[in-house]
Parts: C-alpha cells; sequence; structure tokens
C-alpha cells in the first residue's frame, strides 16, 4: 500500500515524526513524502527530519514565502503532478496549513482516497486561514481521524459524515499523535546551550511563542502582547523562540525588558526541554497548548479562542486574548490553580498505530 504524505509547516513534521515510524515498522507500507517548502528555513524545517528521523522528502517543491493564494494554487498544481505520478492509495494531510488544503483538493479531484489527522477541529473564527483551511479539508476528506471527542461532536453539528469522491466519510477519534510523540521524544529532550548561559532550570521561567497571524497581522495586538511580557519579564524570565515571520514584524522601536530573551526558534527536542523544565507557558501556537498540558505546565493562550477546549474546561489553558490587563492579571493567577493534569483528554498514546491500522483496513 503506497501512503503519500503531504508535509509543509513545522507542527506537521512534528505529527509525522509518530506516523512515519509507525510506517516504517510495517513492510508492506511504502510512504512517499511531499515537502511544499512552505517552511524553509533549517531551524523551521531540516532540524526537525534530521531529530526526528523522519525519511527525507521524496519530493521538495520549495514553494514558501508567498501571498495564501499563491501558495496554495502552485501547491495544488505541483501536488497534483507528484499524485498523478505516484498514484498512491492514500493522500495523507496534518492539522490546518495551505499544504493541508492544498493535498486535500488535490486528493479529491483525482478521486485518491484522502485522510486527514487533525480532523474536526473548529476556532469558529472564520478570520483565522487555519479555520478555512480545516473546514473546506475535512469536507473532502475520506477519514476524519479526530483527536478529541468535541472535535468528533463539532462534525456531528455541522452535519458530517458526508459523501465524498470516493463513497461515504469515516468520523473516528484516535486520539492525538502529537501525544504520542511527546511521549517518545521525551527521552531525548536536549538541553539548549543557552539554558546553561542564563541558568535556566534554577530561576524558574516561563516559555512563550508568538507567530499566529491573528497577532502578528495586527499591530495593536502585537505591541500590547510584547508590552505586558515585558512588564511581567520584570518579576520572571521570558524565554521566547521566535518565528521568523514575527520577528520580521515586530517594530524596532519596541523597548523590550532584558529579562525577555528572544531566540531562534529551537528544535523539537530542545522545545521539549524548554517545557518540561518551565514554570508557565504563554502562546498563541495551537501544538503548544496541548504540549503545555502534556508535560503538566499551565497555560496562558494568547488568542480569544482555540481548538482545544476540553483544556479551557478543566482550567488548564485560560484563553487571555491580547489584553494587557487581562494577560497580567491571568498571570497573577496562573500558578495558584490546581489542574488535575492526569485526566485523559488525547487518548493513549496510540494514535500513530490506531491511524495506520485503520488505512490498512479502510484501504479496499
Ligand atoms: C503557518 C500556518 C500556521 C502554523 C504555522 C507554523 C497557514 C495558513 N498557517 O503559518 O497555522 O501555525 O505555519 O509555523 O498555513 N517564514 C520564514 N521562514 C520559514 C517559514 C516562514 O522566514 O521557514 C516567514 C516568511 O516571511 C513567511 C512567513 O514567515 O512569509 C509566514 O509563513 P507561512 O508559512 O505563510 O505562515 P506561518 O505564519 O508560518
Ligand atoms: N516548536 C519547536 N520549536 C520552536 C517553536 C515550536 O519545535 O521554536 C514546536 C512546538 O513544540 C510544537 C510545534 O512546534 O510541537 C507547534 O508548531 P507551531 O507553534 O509553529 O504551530 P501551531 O501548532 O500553532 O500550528
Amino acid at each position: 500500500m503506497k501512503i503519500l504524505t503531504v508535509l509543509g509547516a513545522r507542527p506537521q513534521f512534528i505529527k509525522a515524526g509518530s506516523i512515519s515510524r509507525e510506517i516504517a515498522m510495517h513492510n508492506n507500507l511504502h510512504e512517499v513524502i511531499i515537502h511544499t517548502g512552505q517552511h524553509y528555513d533549517t531551524n523551521m524545517s531540516d532540524i526537525f527530519f534530521e531529530e526526528m528521523q523522519i525519511p527525507k522528502p521524496d519530493y521538495f517543491l520549495g514553494i514558501g514565502g508567498k501571498s495564501h493564494g499563491a501558495m496554495t494554487g502552485q501547491m495544488i498544481e505541483k501536488i497534483e503532478e507528484v499524485a498523478e505520478k505516484e498514484n498512491p492509495n492514500w493522500i495523507l494531510v496534518y492539522g490546518d496549513t495551505n499544504s493541508t488544503l492544498a493535498g486535500a483538493i488535490v486528493a479529491s479531484k483525482l478521486h485518491i482516497k484522502v485522510a486527514h489527522i487533525e480532523a474536526g477541529l473548529r476556532s469558529y473564527n472564520m478570520k483565522m486561514p487555519e479555520e478555512v483551511n480545516r473546514i473546506l479539508t475535512d469536507r473532502v476528506s475520506d477519514i476524519l481521524f479526530c483527536p478529541t471527542s468535541i472535535a468528533v461532536e463539532n462534525l456531528k453539528k455541522e452535519g458530517f459524515p458526508f459523501a465524498t469522491s470516493n463513497g461515504r466519510q469515516i468520523v473516528t477519534n484516535v486520539g492525538d499523535v502529537m501525544q504520542d510523540g511527546a511521549m517518545f521524544y521525551k527521552q531525548f529532550a536536549k538541553k539548549p546551550l543557552l539554558a546553561n548561559k542564563e541558568k535556566l532550570e534554577a530561576k524558574g521561567y516561563i516559555l512563550c511563542t508568538i507567530h499566529r497571524a491573528e497577532n502578528t497581522n495586527n499591530l495593536e495586538r502585537l505591541k500590547n502582547i510584547f508590552e505586558v511580557l515585558s512588564e511581567i519579564a520584570k518579576e520572571k524570565q521570558i524565554i521566547l523562540p521566535l518565528h521568523p515571520r514575527t520577528k520580521k514584524l515586530l517594530p524596532s522601536t519596541l523597548k523590550l525588558h532584558p529579562n525577555l530573551t528572544i531566540i531562534d526558534p529551537v528544535g523539537y527536542l530542545e522545545m521539549v526541554w524548554l517545557i518540561s523544565n518551565a514554570d508557565l507557558v504563554m502562546t498563541d501556537s495551537g501544538g503548544l497548548q496541548k504540549e503545555a498540558f502534556f508535560f503538566h505546565k499551565p497555560c496562558l493562550t494568547l488568542r480569544d479562542e482555540t481548538e482545544w477546549m476540553e483544556l479551557v474546561n478543566i482550567g488548564a489553558n485560560i484563553l487571555v486574548g491580547a489584553d494587557k490587563e487581562k494577560i497580567f492579571n491571568a498571570y497573577k493567577l496562573a500558578f495558584k490553580n490546581k489542574i488535575d493534569f492526569n485526566v485523559n483528554l488525547y487518548g493513549d498514546g496510540k494514535a500513530s498505530q490506531n491511524i495506520i491500522s485503520t488505512l490498512i483496513r479502510e484501504n479496499n
């Protein structure tokens, strides 16, 4: 059985780590990987393939740093060429990026079965490019691999399952592949060089990331976030591995407290170390919200909504948006909340196995 995997952005490389490992255990499965090139810096792409031992992509399309339309359109054209040549049994797409949508559209038009990993998530904010990508991808997918029970409920509310070019959709909760990954790779967690210099373990610190369009494309929100981070940094060090997009858009006039330590993006193994040793996570990342929970850390989410409502429901995650006062107050309270991190929200760490065995079973 041949699986054509479409990858393009950092969170997808991280999710692919566990799935590729699982595929490699089956002699009769052959994975062909397309890298769209959506992310291209070494520490946004190559590093993950190397350290997670994901097979080198068979095709590299080099389509990155463009507008949404140009990026998605060019990806569709090139992925179609590869899909026609390879004629796979499945096209596998992950998450909610432009690369995800492009892969799903190609599969659907060529009547190749498409499986969507991380299906059913919703923020209900149609201004987010990710929300548009996930809704359209879900609609044409043959198998919707949901990570949570809320995701399954979201799909039911929208009237899923629907018909596709190949028959009727399968909607199934298999658990979260990011949990599989976090549990497996934590044994390889790598202390970043910076940690020695800054004596991070001893001091206790907050880990922060900011890159989502709703924050970076809105100068007011971006300024508010960095100003309040600078306030918090007076009391507690903040480590911020900065996405290149945010770095480009951050006004150089902002005066930031020196305790707000901005570093380049790090590899996943260093990230796992940084999360494991942090006191608190502040982020607008989807993946990091869950990883905070996997490593038993409270999380403040710098957005107005989240796809991971189960974390909000148990008090592990607080939505703070980009409002300075709300962020500062939540930071003050974050260490006082009692959170049950042992509740099972994301499955039993076997999402990858569940996905691969379903693909084998449904390949008729
Ligand atoms: C994309 C995803 C987002 C995901 C994020 C993970 C979409 C719509 N959004 O957003 O859901 O959370 O990836 O990182 O697909 N850039 C570089 N080097 C890189 C990659 C990006 O400099 O390796 C810069 C470029 O200026 C680029 C900008 O970041 O134009 C935005 O990159 P893009 O892939 O369009 O979106 P992300 O913000 O990364
Ligand atoms: N990540 C990383 N290095 C970084 C920042 C993030 O390895 O410098 C990892 C993070 O641990 C998570 C994934 O990237 O596994 C999330 O990707 P990102 O925040 O870019 O995207 P999102 O999840 O918001 O789509």
